[in-house]
């Protein structure tokens, strides 16, 4: 809709300087919800209880709930492989934990019995 509004502007006949001004304001004005949108909205399903529950916790829930990972079905290395993507998106995982977290991912959401195929599962939205 912003954008048809520029359109709109720009091929107007009376494409003042004022109007033009007051449809830009207005594109960045709209555009400000789009890009504050990160906070994770709702609490996800609960991580099962173990001892690296309160830590996963406090380093994977500040951009999404826990539903993405509960949703997953990995292998150890998978989870690893998660977790530097991840870190590479800005979350803290210390060393010393993250043996255990692997351990805690592996044990509560590894790869389904018998030995299916796992993939990924990935979300429509970028973080929620
Ligand atoms: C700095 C923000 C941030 C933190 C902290 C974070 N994540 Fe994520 N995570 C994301 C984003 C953004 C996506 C969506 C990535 C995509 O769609 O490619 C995501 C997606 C995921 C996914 C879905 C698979 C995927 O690649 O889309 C899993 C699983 C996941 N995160 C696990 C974790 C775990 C485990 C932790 C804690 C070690 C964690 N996240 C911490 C930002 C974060």
């Amino acid at each position: 809709m912003a954008v048809t509004l520029i359109g709109f502007g720009a091929v107007s006949v009376w494409g003042s300087c004022l109007l033009q001004r007051v449809l830009v304001a207005l594109f960045l004005f709209t555009s400000i919800p789009l890009v504050s949108a990160q906070a994770p909205s709702a609490p996800g399903k609960p991580l099962p209880p173990g001892p690296m529950q309160a830590k996963v916790k406090a380093a994977c829930t500040q951009c999404h709930n826990t539903t993405r990972i509960t949703e997953q079905h990995l292998t150890r290395q998978q989870w690893s492989d998660q977790l530097d993507k991840m870190e590479g998106l800005g979350a803290v995982v210390p060393e010393s934990d993250r043996n255990a977290i692997l351990a805690y991912l592996t044990k509560n959401f590894g790869p389904p019995k018998g030995g299916g195929k796992t993939s990924v599962k990935k979300a429509s939205s970028a973080a929620n």
